[in-house]
Parts: structure tokens; C-alpha cells; sequence
């Protein structure tokens, strides 16, 4: 008799008497324990698995009691203002009569679907109701949790402001000490890492933009400070959120660890209506014990299983004439530019800023979006149409939450923007922002956004955003005025939903001055995004690193430039610029006009390459085998899902004579395998490649020398055989 499958081991087991929730992802677990006696929800574990029946049994970690203790700071789920709490609140609100501490106590835990769990509390006697939502995501590490708040009271009850609104509080194990990693950075300087001690107190993370940013992004990973890039226990918290944002990373004298991630920076109030409800982003959170590499995989593969609308479809070798033409675009030099583009082997041929109506600079013509009556006397279909002729799709630029004060949208509607009336309103690119929050902004720019579309035959969008937010807030006496720094970001999302729903061919690139607005939740609604508005290849090789952390290299754009660069004036040769691009979704981003015959020749060669190789690289499984910086060779590794073909890129950015670079041990092959390189023929096997390394391929002499290696399993036993 053949034997049936293993039992499948529930996502989700609760245990009623003790009130203990277990969540189990593929490789490690998570146990609270809902205690109605208390009306707290207690923190037990989250990382290694345990037995069922010790998870049931552990007991709850608890502070000395003395009267000056929080006795169960840091271990609580979603710690409240209120009572004998000192931490950091996930939750704090304001009643009407001015009183803030709650009195929480747990009604009752609802399984709502198998991989989904609801802790439901209320307060004692106030009108206020929250819900802990918890999902195990199928097949990984990832789990989510959001909150839900419902005011249960009357009119009679007045508003409820919550002060702070957090989606979750994650509480980490006991360890010795910590460490905090996070990105930060600036406009075109995204994502340098940092990995530092976590010192007693409260470590904040965050953006006051109204926007993601390019400043910091909504993820840290903490560790007991003993893993590395592949061992050690890793715990990632992230948010999917992309207005103002906070990750308070909180380390108590008593010892314990957390992180309450939300939305919303001080200050910044949502105000409940009787009735009212309303329901934070999303948190997601993963515990490895596969290092920092292990963590970047396993986000990657939530990101691509759980979050992009289209995570099976190769992203196209794009065109992008911004740095060519900047805002002189016409019709001529786009058809010129869209042949040459053609002819190296692009995909995707995308008009960035500069095509509508009063747009000769950043001075005027955002909000005015008909095409610019001289550059493109025809209007766009003409410039659309040869693009298709040309076998490539059309790309359009747009950034549909902007105006400019010069524009007939401002002259018309000069209360769409964020502003206030005795504030002087402070431009920033020459540029405000239209709030988003208000639905007739948004059935405004759907509409046009649908008739841009619809008629220009567009296959790609851009969208950008070029500034932060400042005087955000509400005309008038609203209690509330700066709920725009969240409201906003989600209106943006109801539009690039609603878009999508219209034009389920539309693929979407989202842009905020290169990456000022990537986050988990931008990618639920779009298909890549501009890494950054630094195109320098040897930068660009930091930028990624960071970026990589969180985000799979499937979505990151990333663009060969001219040389020198015109933002660095750095001299790089052509083949380093691609190969520093290869590594994500490739891009041209140069003035071919410009370009000689040989290295439009070389460029060609090289796009047939990456496409070659896209498949590994945008969605194979990425190794950082060494970081910028750490040493002089840089190199990344990517490998199919199938074991079948291995691709690595090696940068060198600047040669360190005398000093030697140990073969390259490459990760995940299999031991008995053999592997070809595809280009000089060699052959070796995993259990070398991995063990002993692979020989470096010879770079050539001075600064910025690459090199791409494709590997080939050729012992005809890949793991799909
Ligand atoms: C900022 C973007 O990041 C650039 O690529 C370009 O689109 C400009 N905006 C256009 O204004």
C-alpha cells in the first residue's frame, strides 16, 4: 500500500485552555498566549520550532515586581497606553473627554481561515475596540499582522483620536545584546547599510515625508550580533506602508527586544468617527537562522509568491531618454533615440518628463497633461505607434500627484494642494502636491490617467514623485490635519489599483526621485522600480547591496548611463556600466545618438547577454557572495530555481596591487554536479565551486574591471530530472 502524504502541519494551532497561539511557517515558529485573565496578549517565542506541547507550556517572561516596574514591557503584543505600561505604546488615543489609558481585555480568538488568526479586544469600558490579526503566508518564513480598530460607541461617545496606531508590535527572544540593521541614505545615496549595536532605549526609524523616502526604509533586521551574511539567527521586521512611517526599534534595561512598526510619525493623529473603523498597513516579519543573505531570500521569495501582481513575467530591457534628452524631448530626437534603441535589442522605449503642455523645464506644466503642442505637434500616438512599429512597447512618464504653481490645474484648483492658509506654501522643484486624500483629486487624475492610456496606446508608466510633503495638513479645525501623510499614500494606491484594474496589460514602474518610495506595499501595485537617480555603475554597486536586502533584483531598475557620468563625472567602461546594471532589470539610459559604432556594437552584445542570463538573475535565488567595500571585488551570484544555471557578476572597482583575491566560493550547488562555464567551456564541479571556489576569471588592468560567469549544469541530473 502506497503511503499517504505527511500530515501538513496547520499554519495555525490554538490551544483554548491555555489561550496559546502557535504560527507556524515553513522553518520556525511564533507562540502568544491571549491571557483573558489579564486581558493582555503575552509574547512566548518566535524563532526556533518547538514541540506543540512545550509551546503550550512555556511560561510568559515577566519583569522583576517592584512598583516602579512595567511588569510586562516588551513582552505584549500590541502594548497599550494605559496602566502599569512604560514601552513604547502600539497604541495610544485620546477619548473625547481627553482621557487616554486603555483598559484592554481580550473578548475572545477567532480563527478566521486555516493560515489566519484574530485576537479581539476591547477596551474595559470605553467605546473602543481593536482586533490582532495574524496570517502565516503559504510556503515560507514571512508572517503578517495588521490591526483593525473599531469605535463601538454613539454619538454620544464623541471622536476618538488615535495618537499612535501601530500595525504590530514584534517581540524578540532573550539574547545578550542586539543589533540593528537598517539602510539610510539620501536622493540618488539610497540604501548604504548599517548594522550597529541597539542601544537601551527607544532606536527610531522613520520617514516625516509623507512619502516612503530615500532617508530610510521601512525594514530593519535585528540579530543577537553574531550572524553573517549566510549563518546566524535573523529577524526581519518590515512595513507595508508608503506614506510617513515609523519602526521604533525598542531595548529595555530589563532586557527585552521589540519592534512596533506603523504608520504615521509623532504627532500625526487619525481621528474615529462613532462606528468608524480603520485598519492599519500591513507588517510583515520573518525569523531565519540562515543569516542576513537567508532573510534577503526569504523576503524575496514572499515578495515575488505573496506581492507582485506579476511575478512569473520577465521584465523587458527598457529605453529611458531622461538622461539623453532631459526635458528637450520632440518627436524627432524620441524616433531617433527609439531606433537606435530598437536596434540594440530593447524592449521597452519609455518618454520620460518633458512631453506635455508648458513642460520646457521644472518650472512649469505638472497638472497640465496633453501633449506639448510644438515638441509634439501630433500629439504622442505618432511618437506610440512607430515605437510598436519598432517592436518595442510604449513607455510615458507621468507624475500624477504634482503641480506646478505655473500650470492651468493650479490656476484652477489652487486648494488641491497641501497647504495651509497662513503657511506660505514651500516649493520644492518648483512643485507642490496635490492631496491625494481628497477624492476629487483622484477622480481627476484617474481620469486622465485613463484617457493618456487609452489613447496614446501606452504599455508602461512611470510614475514619479519629486518632492516631500511640507505645510501637510487640513484647512480648519480638524483634530486630525496631518492624517495626509498616511491618507495620501493610500489614495495613491486606490488610483495605481484602480488603473490596474482598467488596464490589466499596463505594467508600472514606480519612481519617487529614483527610490523614495519603495516599500512592500508600492509593490503589491506595480512591476519595478527606479532603484535610483544615481546611475553611476561603481555607486550603483552600494545602492543595490542595500537595496537587495529586502527587494528581489526582478524589480530593481537599473540603467547604463553615459561616461562620464553626469552626476559623478566618473569615467567607467562600458562593459563594467552593464554589468553593474545586469544585476538587477536592465536599462538603457544613454545618449545613443552619441555613442560610437563599436560601443553600439559592444552594448548590442551585451543586451543579448542579460537576456540570456534574465532569467536567473530576475528570478533565480541571489547570493551577496562579497560586498562593496569589504574587500576589493565585489560579486553577487544568482542560481535558477531549478539548480540547472548559476550567474555571477564580479566587479573590481579599483585594483589593489599586491593584494590577491581567493577564488569565489560559490553557494547552493550541488556537490556531485558538474558545471560548465558557458563561456570558456571549463567545466567543475559544485562540491568545487562551493568548497574550494572558483578560480577568478582573469579581470582586465586599472579601474572598474567586471566580469559575468554563466554556469551551466551539464551532468544532465538537474533537480527538476
Ligand atoms: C526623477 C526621476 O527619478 C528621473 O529618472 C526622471 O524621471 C526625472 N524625475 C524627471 O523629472
Amino acid at each position: 500500500m502506497k503511503a499517504g502524504p505527511a500530515p501538513a502541519v496547520p499554519p495555525v494551532r490554538i490551544d483554548g485552555a491555555s489561550g496559546t497561539i502557535l504560527l507556524r511557517t515553513t522553518r520556525s515558529v511564533y507562540v502568544l498566549r491571549a491571557d483573558s485573565a489579564t486581558g493582555s496578549v503575552l509574547h512566548v517565542h518566535w524563532g526556533a520550532v518547538l514541540p506543540w506541547a512545550d509551546a503550550v507550556a512555556l511560561p510568559v517572561w515577566s519583569e522583576h515586581d517592584d512598583s516602579f516596574a512595567g511588569r510586562r514591557d516588551g513582552v505584549e503584543e500590541y502594548p497599550v497606553d494605559g496602566g502599569a505600561r512604560f514601552g513604547v505604546p502600539a497604541l495610544e488615543v485620546r477619548f473625547a473627554d481627553g482621557s487616554s489609558p486603555l483598559e484592554p481585555t481580550v473578548r475572545d480568538v477567532v480563527l478566521e481561515a486555516d493560515d489566519h488568526v484574530v485576537v479581539r479586544l476591547q477596551d474595559r469600558t470605553r467605546p473602543l475596540a481593536w482586533e490582532l490579526h495574524y496570517r502565516v503566508p503559504a510556503g515560507g518564513d514571512v508572517l503578517e499582522r495588521w490591526t483593525e480598530f473599531h469605535h463601538t460607541g454613539t454619538a454620544a461617545d464623541g471622536d476618538i483620536l488615535l495618537l499612535r496606531h501601530a500595525s504590530a508590535h514584534w517581540p524578540l527572544p532573550q539574547r545578550p545584546a542586539w543589533r540593528l540593521g537598517s539602510v539610510h541614505g539620501a536622493w540618488s545615496r539610497e540604501g548604504s547599510l548599517d548594522r550597529c549595536a541597539l542601544p537601551v532605549g527607544e532606536t527610531v526609524l522613520g520617514s516625516r515625508r509623507g512619502h516612503t523616502g530615500h532617508h530610510a526604509n521601512p525594514w530593519a533586521t535585528l540579530d543577537a550580533g553574531d550572524a553573517d551574511e549566510e549563518h546566524g539567527e535573523v529577524w526581519t521586521v518590515a512595513l507595508a506602508a508608503s506614506g510617513s512611517w515609523r519602526l521604533t526599534a525598542q531595548h529595555t534595561a530589563a532586557g527585552r527586544t521589540g519592534v512596533v512598526a506603523g504608520e504615521g510619525h509623532e504627532g500625526h493623529e487619525l481621528r474615529l468617527a462613532p462606528g468608524g473603523t480603520h485598519r492599519t498597513a500591513v507588517s510583515l516579519a520573518l525569523h531565519t537562522d540562515r543569516g542576513f543573505g537567508g532573510a534577503s531570500r526569504a523576503f524575496h521569495h514572499h515578495l515575488r509568491t505573496h506581492v507582485l501582481p506579476h511575478p512569473g513575467e520577465l521584465r523587458p530591457v527598457l529605453y529611458n531618454s531622461w538622461e539623453a534628452t532631459s526635458f528637450a524631448v520632440d518627436e524627432e530626437n524620441q524616433i531617433a533615440l527609439a531606433k537606435r534603441a530598437a536596434a540594440l535589442g530593447a524592449e521597452l522605449f519609455v518618454l520620460d518628463d518633458g512631453w506635455f503642455r508648458g513642460r520646457d523645464d521644472d518650472r512649469a506644466g505638472l497638472g497640465d497633461w496633453t501633449p506639448h503642442p510644438r515638441r509634439f505637434p501630433r500629439g504622442l500616438r505618432p511618437l506610440a505607434d512607430e515605437v510598436h512599429r519598432l517592436g518595442m512597447a510604449f513607455g510615458l512618464w507621468v507624475e500624477p500627484e504634482m503641480v506646478n504653481a505655473d500650470s492651468d490645474l493650479h490656476r484652477r484648483h489652487p486648494d488641491w494642494v497641501l497647504h495651509l492658509p497662513d503657511r506660505t506654501a514651500t516649493e520644492l522643484r518648483h512643485q507642490m502636491v496635490l492631496d491625494f486624500s481628497r477624492p476629487e483629486v483622484t477622480d481627476w487624475a484617474l481620469t486622465w490617467l485613463r484617457r493618456v492610456v487609452a489613447d496614446n496606446a501606452v504599455d508602461f508608466l512611470k510614475w514619479d514623485f519629486n518632492r516631500s510633503f511640507s505645510e501637510a495638513g487640513v484647512p480648519g479645525p480638524a483634530p486630525d490635519a496631518r492624517r495626509v501623510h498616511v491618507a495620501h499614500a493610500r489614495g495613491v494606491h486606490r488610483v495605481l489599483d484602480r488603473l490596474r484594474a482598467r488596464f490589466p496589460h499596463l505594467r508600472i514602474e514606480a519612481c519617487a526621485g529614483g527610490g523614495g518610495r519603495v516599500d512592500p506595499a508600492v509593490l503589491a501595485r506595480t512591476d519595478q522600480v527606479w532603484t535610483s537617480d544615481n546611475t553611476d555603475a561603481v555607486d550603483r554597486l552600494a545602492i543595490q547591496h542595500g537595496f537587495s536586502q529586502l527587494y528581489p533584483a526582478g524589480v530593481m531598475s537599473a540603467w547604463v548611463t553615459d561616461s562620464p557620468n553626469p552626476l559623478t563625472g566618473r569615467v567607467v567602461p562600458l562593459r563594467f556600466r552593464f554589468h553593474s546594471a545586469m544585476a538587477g532589470v536592465l536599462g538603457i539610459g544613454g545618449d545613443l545618438t552619441r555613442w560610437t559604432d563599436a560601443e553600439l556594437a559592444e552594448a548590442a552584445h551585451l543586451v543579448q547577454l542579460y537576456k540570456d542570463i534574465r532569467p536567473v538573475v530576475q528570478q533565480g535565488i541571489q547570493f551577496r557572495l562579497l560586498a562593496p567595500g569589504e574587500g576589493p571585488l565585489t560579486s553577487v551570484q544568482y542560481l535558477d530555481a531549478s539548480g540547472e544555471r548559476a550567474v555571477v557578476l564580479i566587479w573590481r572597482t579599483s585594483p589593489a596591487f599586491g593584494t590577491s583575491c581567493p577564488p569565489l566560493r560559490l553557494r547552493e550547488l550541488a556537490p556531485e554536479a558538474r558545471y560548465r562555464d558557458e563561456a570558456t567551456g571549463r567545466e567543475w564541479s559544485g562540491a568545487t565551486l562551493t568548497g574550494f571556489g572558483m578560480p577568478l576569471p582573469e579581470l582586465p588592468r586599472g579601474d572598474c574591471a567586471s566580469a559575468l560567469v554563466r554556469l551551466r549544469r551539464v551532468d544532465g541530473r538537474g533537480r527538476n530530472t
